[in-house]
């Protein structure tokens, strides 16, 4: 038997039939706006309330940025790393690919520099937000995926559970990731969907794999709110997902 962590989301745990697989590397994907780093932010914040370090790496915003809209949903990640129970590393977006070009530097010091901060902080937790940026450094898709099993591989070598954030394209029949192999490289997929249902957008969220456990294999509707992503178990969307076969919009 796997073991679970609670998601930080109690709807998503029932769909996941108990929570996330402990020590597995999971991938969160949705077009923008679908509550990817917030999910993610979540994921954390449990964490941290069941004394477990944590490290959030951003590529995507500056760290400020992060910090300042996760506060819109009650998340304090000044406070909790004042507190030495995150590690927050952030900065400009072309950090890494200025880390790769400075030092000529391969995919292994890449996950090398995760690795030392990871065992640095004791982390249990890890999030990657995005990997986008991150597979965007190679050159083309054999090495994309090559750096991503890597990478993975490196931190299913950790004794921690680490989230990943993948963008989709917005309205791209079947997309789960952006290059179209990341699912195949991780333990699990969960996706977050922005779909259009008459003269609005809805939410929904369905878990695509989840390597080794039992899980449902519903989509069912979630809302972000002022506390943040709430997932409604019994609550089916509107939007035909699986007919229309459309992410966004
Ligand atoms: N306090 C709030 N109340 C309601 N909805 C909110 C609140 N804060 C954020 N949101 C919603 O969450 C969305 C942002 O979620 P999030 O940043 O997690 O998306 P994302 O998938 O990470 O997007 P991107 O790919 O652009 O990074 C906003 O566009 C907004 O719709
Ligand atoms: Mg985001």
């Amino acid at each position: 038997m796997i073991e679970r962590i609670k998601s930080g989301v109690p709807g998503l745990d029932r769909l996941l039939d108990g929570g996330i697989p402990k020590g597995k590397v999971i991938m969160v994907s949705g077009p923008s706006g679908s509550g990817k780093t917030i999910l993610a932010a979540q994921f954390v914040n449990e964490g941290i309330k069941n004394n477990e370090n944590c490290v959030f790496i951003t590529l995507e915003a500056g760290k400020q940025k992060l910090i300042e809209d996760l506060q819109q949903i009650g998340i304090d990640f000044s406070q909790l790393e004042r507190k030495n129970k995150l590690r927050i590393i952030g900065g400009p977006v072309g950090h890494v690919k200025y880390f790769k070009e400075k030092t000529k530097a391969t995919i292994y010091d890449i996950a090398d520099e995760v690795k030392e901060v990871v065992l640095e902080v004791s982390a249990k937790r890890v999030v990657l937000d995005s990997i986008n940026l991150f597979t965007m450094l190679f050159e083309n898709d054999l090495e994309r995926r090559k750096a991503l099993a890597d990478l993975v591989a490196v931190l299913s070598s950790l004794n921690c559970t680490t989230l990943l954030t993948c963008e989709v394209k917005e309205g791209s029949p079947r997309s789960i990731s952006w290059h179209g192999f990341e699912e195949f490289v991780v333990d699990g997929v969960i996706v977050l969907y922005r779909l259009p249902f008459g003269n609005k957008y809805e939410r929904a969220i369905s878990v695509v794999k989840m390597r080794g456990v039992n899980h449902s294999q519903k989509v069912v509707s979630m809302a972000i709110t002022k506390r943040g992503i709430e997932v409604y178990y019994d609550r089916e969307p509107y939007h035909d997902i699986i007919k229309n076969n459309h992410n966004g919009g």
